[in-house]
């Protein structure tokens, strides 16, 4: 439940509408997705082995509203199951399989072993037509990662559904498991500022009372929002629970700045915490030295790790950690102005 404040003006209508949670109705600006998406899906509908999926792109980007919605459509409207994994929360195989078996109401699976478990699934579903969206699906180990998506995608009438920041973990699975998965990767390129406005303007109709706000509003906030839906939504939410705070009958554009400040702050921690320790220290040390070179962090960090007595990653591993960086738009990377491929770092403010 959400805590209000006690105040006579009350500016949100429905607080849930403005919950992260909240699966809208329709989902704007993704209709070239979704299409694709269905098409990929749409064989399982006649019982055959549809095409698997890899969706990534940037946070906010509306990747687990869009895996959502088609599970709901395909449920709705073709009897398809849809289950849910995040495999943040859900990270090895065995908890995996714990959760389809508990969604698919599988009645004692909970005793087995993986391989049990596998057998019984393949026993239930031998009739059953399902989707499985698996969120989150870079931040289970590789090894886990590998055996949880070469043993799903065997099973004949299951598609999967593979969501993430990244393509490169895509890359970095076992050839074996790759062309077993062989999906098609469709991209959520970032939100433009229109399909932002868009976007809270239909939150903002369902959600706040209609005088809270202006047109104009919703547009600073979208163009804050740098094509983060997520962004987007909770500094609005934010914004109008500081104007209620506030007593004020609107919400004003002091709000939505100190509103986008702290839903930015959540941000980054929240991707940080996404993230291992070393992805966290080289984030800390760029952090420290705006604009250091690709060359002098890695110094820098091996010296850090020796004072702590924790083991470095490797040098390929640590160009990795970088390129992720920069792919979760927490840093920002060019290229300095010197010869060769060495590139400078900031974070991003
Ligand atoms: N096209 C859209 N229409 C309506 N709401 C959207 C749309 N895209 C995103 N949202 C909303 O924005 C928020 C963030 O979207 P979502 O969780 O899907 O992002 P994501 O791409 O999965 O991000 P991450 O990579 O961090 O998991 C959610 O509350 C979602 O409902
Ligand atoms: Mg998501």
């Amino acid at each position: 439940m959400t805590m209000r404040w006690h105040n006579e003006r009350i500016i949100l209508l429905d607080p849930d509408i403005l919950l992260e949670t909240h699966l809208p109705q329709e989902i704007n600006a993704r209709v070239d997705q979704i299409k694709e998406i269905e098409d990929c899906l749409r064989p399982i509908t006649e019982g055959r082995k549809p095409v698997n999926c890899w969706l990534h792109g940037r946070p906010g980007a509306g990747k687990t509203a869009t895996a959502r919605s088609i599970m709901r459509k395909l449920e709705k409207e073709a009897g398809i199951r849809g289950v849910y994994v995040n495999c943040w929360e859900n990270p090895t195989i065995f908890s995996v399989l714990e959760c389809v078996a508990k969604e698919l109401r599988m009645l004692g699976a909970e005793k087995l072993s993986t391989s049990f478990k596998l057998e019984r699934l393949k026993r239930h579903i031998s009739k059953e037509r399902i989707v499985i969206v698996l969120d989150e699906i870079d931040q289970s180990p590789p090894k886990e990662r590998n055996a949880i998506l070469y043993n799903l995608c065997d099973l004949p009438t299951v598609g999967l559904v593979c969501v993430c920041n990244s393509q490169y973990a895509y890359f970095g699975l076992e050839e074996r498991v790759k062309s077993r998965l062989n999906p098609a990767r469709i991209f959520f390129e970032e939100y433009t500022f229109k399909e932002l406005f868009t976007i809270l303007a239909q939150r903002a109709q369902h959600g706040l009372i209609p005088d809270a706000y202006t047109k104009q509003l919703l547009q600073t906030v979208a163009g804050l929002a740098n094509g983060d839906a997520r962004i987007a939504i909770q500094t609005l939410k934010n914004a109008a629970y500081l104007a209620e705070r506030d007593n004020h009958e609107k919400i004003r554009s002091c709000h939505v700045k100190r509103a986008w400040n702290s839903a930015n702050d959540v941000k980054k921690s929240y991707l940080l915490r996404k993230l291992t320790d070393h992805h966290r220290l080289l984030y800390e040390l760029i952090a420290k030295k705006a604009g250091i070179l690709s060359g002098d962090l890695w110094r820098l960090y091996q010296k850090m790790c020796r004072t702590t007595g924790t083991k470095p990653i490797a040098v390929r591993t640590y160009s990795d950690y970088c390129n992720k960086l920069v792919e979760v738009g927490l840093v920002q990377a060019k290229r300095a102005a010197i010869q060769g491929k060495v590139r400078e770092f900031s974070v991003v403010q």
